[in-house]
C-alpha cells in the first residue's frame, strides 16, 4: 500500500531515497481495484470517488479499443460517453498510437526553437478551418484555448466587455469560468473576471440589445450547440445572425467548437452548417486523437497581428507544453484519420439513424421529455419529477435528485447493460450520447435496446428513486448539508 505522510523518507538527509510505499508504473499496472480506490480517496478527489461509487462507476478498466472498453474481469462495455467529445476517433486509434513511435527519438520539448512537426499541424489546422482562419496558438486543454481567445479579443479590439450565453460551458479556469453560464459553478469563486455578461442562448434580440448597450464589447463567445448545457440546439439562423451582429457592433465572434468540432455534429465544424466563419475558433478534445491533451485557438492573419504580431508581443501569451512534439504528432495523425475516415459523414449518417430510433423511444416512454441532437451529439432529457425522491430520503434529497436523475439512468445502463454514459454538466437532467464516430449500427441498436429495457423496468421516476442507486443517493442526501448544495 502507498506510504503515508509519516513514511516520507530522505527529505532532510543528504541523499534522496525512495519513500517506502512509493509506487512505480509497474506497480500501478498491477494495483487491485481496492488499492486504486484507496489511492484516489486518500490522495486525490475523495468526494468524486464517493460519487462515482454511488452510481457504480468505480470499476477498474484495463483495456480500450474503438467504442469498447474492458474491465479487469474481462467484461466488455460500450463507451457512449466518448471522453466528453474527445474520442471522435475512438479509444487508442492505431494511427494515433503509431505517431508516438515515429517521434520517439525527437526532442519533445525545446521551446527555444521551432519544430517541423508543429509547423505541419499549424498548416493543417489552417487548411481544415473555415474561411480565413489561419494562425493557431497551441495549448493543452479546452479551458486554456478559451483563456487565450478571451485575451486575444481584448488585445485585438482594445475593449474589455465579453458577452457569453446562459447555460454555456467553456471550462473551469478563472477566465473560462467567467463566461461559463452556470451560477452554481461561478458563485463560489466570485469575484470573477470583470465585465463578463450573460445573455440568453439562441435569442438574437437579447444579443443585439447587449451589444448596443454600455461600453463596446470585445467579443461574444458561444457554442454552436450547447454541449454541457444539455445538447441545446439554437434556432436555425442564430449563429449566422450573431455573426452579422458582431460585425455590426465591432465585437469578435468567438466560436467554441471544443466539443462540437472534428466531425461530431456531421460537418467538420458545427459553425459550417450555417456557413459561419468566426473571428476566433476554439478547439481541443478530439484534436488530440483521444490520446494527448491539446488545445488551440485560431484566428485570422489580421487579428493575430493586431493581438500578438511583432517581436514585442510574440511572447505575451505562452505555454510550456503548448505544441510539444508528441502532442503535435498525435494531432497530425488524428487530423489525417478524421479526414480519411470521413468522420463528418459517418456522424451525419449514423446520427440521423440513431436520433430516429431514440425518438421512437421518446414516443413510447413518457419519462423522456425530449430527444435532440445533431450528428452524434445527442441528449435525452428526462421529465423531472423529484417529489418521490423527497419521500425516499425523508425530504432532504430534492436538490440532489434533480442533480443526479440522469445519473441514475446512467447507473442502470452501466450495471445492467454495460453501457457507459453520463449527464451533461450544466443540465443534470440530460443524458448525453456521444459515442466515438466510428460506432457501428449494431452498437447503436444495442444502446437503443438497453434504454428500452431500462425504461420498461422502471415505470416512472419513482422506480429509479427506489432502485439501489436511487436509494444510495437518497441516503447520501440525508447527510449532505443544505448549504453545501445551495444553488
Ligand atoms: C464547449 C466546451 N468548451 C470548453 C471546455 C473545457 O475543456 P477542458 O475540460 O479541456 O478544459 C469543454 C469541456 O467539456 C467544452 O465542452
Amino acid at each position: 500500500m502507498g506510504g503515508t505522510v509519516d513514511d516520507r523518507a530522505g527529505r532532510s538527509g543528504q541523499s534522496y531515497q525512495r519513500p517506502s510505499g512509493f509506487q512505480s508504473l509497474d506497480d500501478a499496472l498491477h494495483l487491485s481495484r481496492q488499492e486504486m480506490l484507496d489511492n484516489h480517496r486518500r490522495y486525490g478527489n475523495s468526494g468524486l470517488v464517493q460519487l462515482i461509487g454511488l452510481v457504480g462507476y468505480d470499476r477498474l478498466f484495463v483495456r480500450a479499443e474503438g467504442v469498447r472498453v474492458w474491465d479487469e474481469e474481462g467484461t466488455e462495455y460500450l463507451d457512449f460517453l466518448g471522453g466528453y467529445g474527445a474520442l471522435n476517433l475512438g479509444h487508442n486509434h492505431p494511427r494515433v498510437l503509431a505517431a508516438w513511435d515515429k517521434v520517439a527519438q525527437w526532442p519533445n520539448l525545446l521551446q527555444a526553437t521551432v519544430s517541423p512537426i508543429t509547423s505541419a499541424l499549424l498548416r493543417d489546422l489552417a487548411l481544415l478551418a473555415p474561411g480565413d482562419l489561419q494562425h493557431s496558438f497551441l495549448c493543452n486543454s479546452g479551458a486554456e484555448a478559451v483563456e487565450g481567445a478571451l485575451k486575444l479579443a481584448r488585445l485585438a479590439t482594445g475593449h474589455q466587455r465579453i458577452l457569453y450565453c446562459q447555460g454555456g460551458f467553456h471550462g473551469k479556469t478563472m477566465g473560462a469560468l467567467s463566461v461559463t453560464g452556470r451560477p452554481a459553478y461561478q458563485r463560489p469563486f466570485a469575484p470573477l473576471v470583470p465585465l463578463c455578461e450573460a445573455v440568453p442562448f439562441g435569442e438574437v434580440q437579447a444579443l443585439e440589445q447587449a451589444l448596443a448597450q454600455g461600453e463596446p464589447a470585445a467579443a461574444f463567445i458561444v457554442e454552436p450547440i450547447q454541449g454541457e448545457g444539455g445538447v441545446v440546439i439554437p434556432p436555425t439562423g442564430y449563429l449566422a445572425q450573431a455573426r452579422e451582429l458582431c460585425h455590426r457592433y465591432g465585437a469578435l465572434l468567438i466560436v467554441d467548437e471544443i466539443q462540437t468540432g472534428f466531425g461530431r455534429t456531421g460537418t467538420m465544424f458545427a459553425c459550417e452548417a450555417e456557413q459561419v466563419v468566426p473571428d476566433v475558433l476554439c478547439l481541443s478534445k478530439s484534436l488530440g486523437g483521444g490520446v494527448v491533451p491539446i488545445g488551440a485557438f485560431m484566428t485570422t492573419e489580421r487579428l493575430w497581428n493586431q493581438a500578438f504580431g511583432g517581436i514585442e508581443r510574440c511572447r505575451i501569451h505562452t505555454s510550456t507544453f503548448g505544441g510539444n512534439t508528441r502532442a503535435a504528432a498525435s494531432a497530425l495523425a488524428a487530423l489525417e484519420a478524421i479526414v480519411e475516415e470521413d468522420l463528418p459523414t459517418q456522424a451525419r449518417e449514423k446520427g440521423e439513424y440513431f436520433l430516429g430510433r431514440l425518438q421512437e423511444l421518446a414516443r413510447e416512454f413518457p419519462l423522456i421529455r425530449e430527444v435532440r441532437g445533431r450528428g452524434l451529439l445527442i441528449g435525452i432529457e428526462f421529465v423531472s419529477d423529484t417529489g418521490i425522491f423527497g419521500k425516499v430520503s425523508g425530504g432532504a434529497a430534492n436538490h440532489l435528485a434533480q442533480e443526479y436523475l440522469a445519473s441514475l439512468v446512467a447507473a442502470e445502463l452501466l450495471q445492467h447493460h454495460h453501457v457507459i454514459t453520463a449527464y451533461t454538466l450544466n443540465n443534470p437532467n440530460v443524458i448525453r450520447l456521444e459515442p466515438p464516430l466510428v460506432v457501428s449500427r449494431e452498437e447503436l441498436d444495442r444502446v437503443v435496446e438497453a434504454l428500452r429495457q431500462t425504461l420498461s423496468r422502471h415505470k416512472g421516476m419513482a422506480g429509479f428513486a427506489l432502485s439501489a442507486a436511487g436509494q444510495a443517493v437518497g441516503r447520501w442526501a440525508k447527510q449532505a448539508t443544505q448549504s453545501l448544495w445551495k444553488k
